[in-house]
């Protein structure tokens, strides 16, 4: 899951770089309740693990300690404990280093396009169509609240994809 603009930017010094609160309400409808992981970087940038969810960190650190999180010290690894604990859903909630590493597992994308570009540190990486069918979007234009258009939109991984 990620909130990507028009150049694929998605941050900028270990921050996002818009704020559009019908995105942030549709992440907290979307992934509550469930399993998030994340890279340590990420987390960091959030501050806290987010109530109602469990957050599971990736870091290479083994020493990796902080409040209310799970530590993983691979993708891997943490996808496997996902496994084993027999969920079916785990959301993949970045950086560009952990979305980098995804793209091979993930089934499904649940992006939010901003229809602008950026500046920005941090990229989504490409998603090739050969690869991905987009089966639903959902367009919205910017308003008092939100400064940009945008729309929710779903990619599934095609068969033998
Ligand atoms: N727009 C969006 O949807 C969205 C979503 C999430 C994040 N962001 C933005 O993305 C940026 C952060 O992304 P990032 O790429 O810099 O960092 P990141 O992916 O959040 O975290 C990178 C860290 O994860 C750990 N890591 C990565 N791969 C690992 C592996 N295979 N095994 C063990 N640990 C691993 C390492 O932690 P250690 O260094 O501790 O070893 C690494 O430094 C921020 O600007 C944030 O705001 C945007």
């Amino acid at each position: 899951m990620a909130a990507r603009a028009k150049n694929n930017v998605i941050g900028k010094d270990n921050d996002l770089v818009w704020h559009l609160p019908a995105d942030l309400k549709f992440f907290k409808q979307t992934t509550r309740g469930h399993t998030m992981i994340m890279g340590r970087k990420t987390f960091e940038s959030l501050g806290n693990p987010l109530p109602h969810r469990d957050s599971w960190i990736v870091t290479r650190n083994k020493d990796y300690k902080a409040e209310g999180i799970t530590p993983f010290h691979s993708l891997h690894e943490a996808i496997k404990a996902a496994e084993e604990k027999g969920l079916e859903t785990v959301f993949i909630l970045g950086g560009g280093e952990i979305y980098r590493q995804s793209m091979k597992i993930a089934d499904k994308l649940i992006i939010t396009e901003v229809h602008e570009n950026f500046e920005g540190d941090t990229f989504f990486p490409e998603i090739d169509l050969q690869i991905w069918k987009e089966v639903s979007r959902e367009e919205h234009r910017a308003d008092e609240k939100n400064k940009y258009d945008f729309a929710f939109v779903i990619y599934n991984r095609k068969e033998n994809a």
